[in-house]
C-alpha cells in the first residue's frame, strides 16, 4: 500500500499515512487533536483546515461559503492521496493545558473544610513494622516474617500478590529489614515495602469528564492537596457528546479500545506530569478515586456500552469491583487500589453522585436541587429523606460546543457581556482580561439575555432589525457582532447567530423542563425547593439573574443559590481521603431514584412551554417580567 507523508503547519509535525486517510484521522495520528463535534461525519463544521500543498479530494461537508472561498475544507472530508502540507488554524485545534481549574464555587473547597465531618482515614495507609533478621534457628520465610509483624504490631492480617512477592527478599534486605508497608486499608492488600521512614504516600483524585478530565494529587498522610492539572479529554476526537462516542466505540471495530486508550492518555498524561512537577515516583501513588458519567467509566474500563444508548437504556453495570491500577492501565502503582464511583443509571452517573456527597445533597432536611448545567443536564432533588434523579439532554451549548463562537471557560473567553439598549455597542468581560476569543458558557447566558433586553431579539430567539451594523444579514441568517475581527484575539468576528440562538434556548428550556419534571412527579412547587447548588464548567461565575431571566434557572430569590464549581472532582477527593465518605457515595448510588424522562409526555410538554424567553407561562418569572428589576437578585 503507498505511504505518503502529511506535514502539518504551523508545528511542522510530520505522520506517514496510507492513501484513504483524512486530514482528521492523519492529525489525530499526529497527536494533534482537532475539534470534530460530529465525529467526522462532515456536519458540525469544526475541524477546519487548510491544504497549503500537495493532493488531496475533498468530499462535501457542512461549510460556510465565506470559509471555502477562502479555500479552507472540513478535515474530517478531506481525503489525502499524496504527500501533502495541511495548515491547522488555532481555533479548529483542541488545546491541551488550557482548561481552567481554579473555579470560585462558594462552597468551602479547603481540604480541612472539604472533610468537614468525615474522619482522614485514607484508601490505603503506612504502617511501620520492625522484623527479626533471619538466623539459622529462625528460618521462616520472608512473606511469613514480614506478615507476622504485621500481625503482631498492628493486629492486621495481610494479602500478598505476586508482583509484591517478586521483590519483596531484596526490599526487606536492602530495608536492613526496618520497613514501612503500604496497606489498602478495605482488604489489607499490602502495596508496597520500602525503608521504614521512606513510605510516601499519595492519591489522585480524577474527574473524567466527556469534555475535560482533572487530575487532583493529594497527600494520603496528611490529606493536603499538592497539585491539579486539567486537559481535554482525548476522547472528543471521536465525537462531542456520549452518544457519538457509544457509536464509534459499538460500530467501529476496534473502537471501543480507541477510546479506553484515549481516555487513559489524557488521565495518564496529566498524572506523569503532576507527579513529575512534585518530584513523585509513580510507585509512591498507591490509591485513585475515580468520578465521571455513566458512559465515561464504561468507555475507561473497557465495557461495552451498547445498551446505554438504547431503549430502555440499560448500563453494564451501576457499581464497580474493586480494581487495580494495572488492570485498568493507570501509570501510578500497578497494586494501587482505584475505586470507580457508582452510577444511578445510563444518564446519572459516577459525577453525579460524587457532587451529591461532596454539596450534603443528603444531608439535611433542607430540599435541595443540584443541577449540574453541562451536555447530559444531570440534576437531582430530595433531602436527607429522598433522592430523585433526571438527565434533560441539554446539549454541549452552554459548554461552548456547537455555538459558532463558543468555547470552554478558559482564557480569551468572554464570560460576561453587557449591551447598550440605546447604541447597540457591546462591552465584553473577558477571563484573563486579554482580547476576547469567543464565548463560554456564562457569557453566552449574559449575552442572550442582553440582546433580549436590547430588544435586538424577541420572546422566541428570533432577530428584529435594529439600526446597527452589528447586525447583518449572512446567507445562513441573521448574526450579531459581538466583537470586530480588529478586536478579538484571532483577528476575526466574534458572532452570535440566529442558529446559535435557537440553540441556546433548546438548552436552557431541555434544564428548566427537567427541573419542572422532578418537582411536578414529587407533588412540589418551586418555593418548596430551599437551595439550589449549580455545577458546570462555566468559569469564574455564573450571572444568576441573567441566567432567570432567559428562563433557564427558576425565579427564586438570589440567597437561595449557590454555585459549586467542579462537585465531581471534589467528591472524588473527599472519598479518596476518606472511607466513611466512600461508603456514603456508595449509599447514595442506592438511594436516588431515576426519572426516565423519555418515558411519558411530561418533560416534552415542559420541554415546549420553555422554549420562549423566559417561558410561555409568564407567571413563573415575576421578577423577570413583572417589572421587578432583575438585578435586586444579586448576591
Ligand atoms: S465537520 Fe469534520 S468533524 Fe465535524
Amino acid at each position: 500500500m503507498k505511504h505518503f507523508t502529511v506535514t502539518f503547519i504551523p508545528d511542522n509535525i510530520q505522520v506517514q499515512v496510507t492513501a484513504g486517510t483524512t486530514v482528521l484521522e492523519a492529525a489525530q495520528k499526529a497527536g494533534l487533536p482537532l475539534k470534530s463535534t460530529c465525529g467526522g461525519a462532515g456536519t458540525c463544521g469544526r475541524c477546519i483546515i487548510k491544504v497549503r500543498r500537495g493532493e488531496v479530494q475533498v468530499k462535501g461537508g457542512h461549510l460556510p461559503a465565506k470559509l471555502k472561498e477562502e479555500g479552507y475544507t472540513l478535515a474530517c472530508q478531506t481525503i489525502i492521496q499524496g504527500d501533502v502540507a495541511i495548515e491547522i488554524p488555532a481555533e479548529s485545534l483542541l488545546s491541551k493545558h488550557q482548561v481552567l481549574l481554579q473555579d470560585k464555587g462558594r462552597l468551602q473547597d479547603g481540604l480541612t473544610d472539604l472533610l468537614g465531618s468525615y474522619p482522614l482515614e485514607a484508601a490505603c495507609e503506612v504502617v511501620t513494622l520492625h522484623l527479626a533478621e533471619p538466623t539459622l534457628t529462625e528460618n521462616t520465610s520472608d512473606t511469613s516474617r514480614l506478615l507476622t509483624a504485621l500481625r503482631k504490631e498492628k493486629g492486621v492480617e495481610g494479602q500478598v500478590s505476586l508482583a509484591l512477592l517478586q521483590d519483596l527478599p531484596e526490599s526487606l534486605r536492602q530495608a536492613g529489614w526496618q520497613v514501612d508497608v503500604t496497606l489498602a486499608r478495605a482488604d489489607n492488600r499490602l502495596l508496597r515495602v520500602t525503608p521504614a521512614g521512606s513510605g510516601r504516600n499519595f492519591g489522585l483524585a480524577i474527574d473524567l469528564g466527556t469534555t475535560t478530565v482533572v487530575v487532583s494529587l493529594l497527600d494520603l498522610r496528611n490529606g493536603r492537596r499538592i497539585g491539579q492539572g486539567g486537559s481535554y479529554n482525548r476522547q472528543a476526537v471521536y465525537g462531542d457528546d456520549v452518544i457519538s462516542r457509544i457509536i464509534h466505540a459499538t460500530s467501529n471495530h476496534g473502537g471501543l479500545e480507541e477510546l479506553r486508550q484515549a481516555a487513559l492518555a489524557t488521565i495518564n498524561e496529566i498524572s506523569n506530569s503532576l507527579l513529575a512537577n512534585h518530584g513523585i515516583n509513580q510507585a509512591e501513588v498507591t490509591a485513585a478515586v475515580i468520578a465521571g458519567n455513566t458512559t465515561m467509566s464504561h468507555l475507561l474500563l473497557g465495557v461495552n456500552p451498547k445498551y446505554i444508548r438504547l431503549q430502555p437504556y440499560i448500563p453494564a453495570a451501576t457499581e464497580w469491583p474493586a480494581l487495580t491500577a494495572g488492570e485498568i492501565g493507570l501509570a501510578i502503582n500497578p497494586l494501587a487500589t482505584v475505586q470507580v464511583f457508582p452510577s444511578v443509571a445510563s444518564y446519572v452517573g459516577g459525577d453525579i453522585v460524587a457532587g451529591a456527597l461532596f454539596t450534603r445533597i443528603a444531608g439535611g432536611e433542607e430540599l435541595t436541587l443540584f443541577i449540574d448545567i453541562g451536555t447530559n443536564g444531570e440534576m437531582v432533588l430530595g433531602n436527607k429523606d429522598w433522592l430523585i434523579s433526571c438527565a434533560c439532554s441539554a446539549g454541549p451549548a452552554f459548554e461552548g460546543s456547537g455555538i459558532t463562537c463558543g468555547m470552554r471557560a478558559m482564557e480569551g473567553a468572554v464570560e460576561g457581556v453587557t449591551i447598550d439598549p440605546e447604541t447597540f455597542e457591546v462591552e465584553l468581560e473577558v477571563i484573563g482580561g486579554g482580547r476576547p476569543a469567543g464565548l463560554c458558557g456564562s457569557g453566552l447566558i449574559d449575552c442572550l439575555a442582553k440582546l433580549r433586553r436590547a430588544g435586538i431579539i424577541d420572546r422566541t430567539g428570533n432577530f428584529h432589525e435594529v439600526a446597527t451594523p452589528r447586525l447583518r444579514l449572512t446567507d445562513e441568517g441573521y448574526e450579531f457582532v459581538l466583537a470586530w475581527a480588529a478586536e478579538s484575539s484571532h483577528g476575526k468576528d466574534i458572532v452570535i447567530t440566529a442558529a446559535d440562538i435557537k440553540n441556546l434556548i433548546r438548552s436552557k428550556g431541555a434544564v428548566f423542563a427537567g427541573i419542572q419534571s422532578l418537582l411536578k412527579t414529587v407533588s412540589l412547587e418551586l418555593e418548596a425547593v430551599d437551595r439550589i447548588i449549580i455545577a458546570g464548567g462555566f468559569g469564574n461565575y455564573l450571572h444568576v439573574p441573567n441566567a432567570v431571566e432567559i428562563g433557564l434557572l427558576p425565579d427564586l430569590p438570589a440567597e437561595k443559590y449557590v454555585f459549586a464549581g467542579n462537585t465531581s472532582l471534589k467528591g472524588a477527593e473527599l472519598a479518596l481521603l476518606s472511607r466513611p465518605a466512600w461508603q456514603e457515595a456508595l449509599e447514595l448510588g442506592h438511594k436516588m431514584t431515576y426519572l426516565e424522562l423519555s418515558a411519558g409526555n411530561l418533560f416534552m410538554e415542559e420541554f415546549v412551554s420553555a422554549l420562549f424567553l423566559p417561558h410561555t407561562q409568564l407567571e413563573l418569572f415575576p421578577s423577570v417580567t413583572g417589572g421587578t428589576s432583575p438585578q435586586r437578585r444579586e448576591g
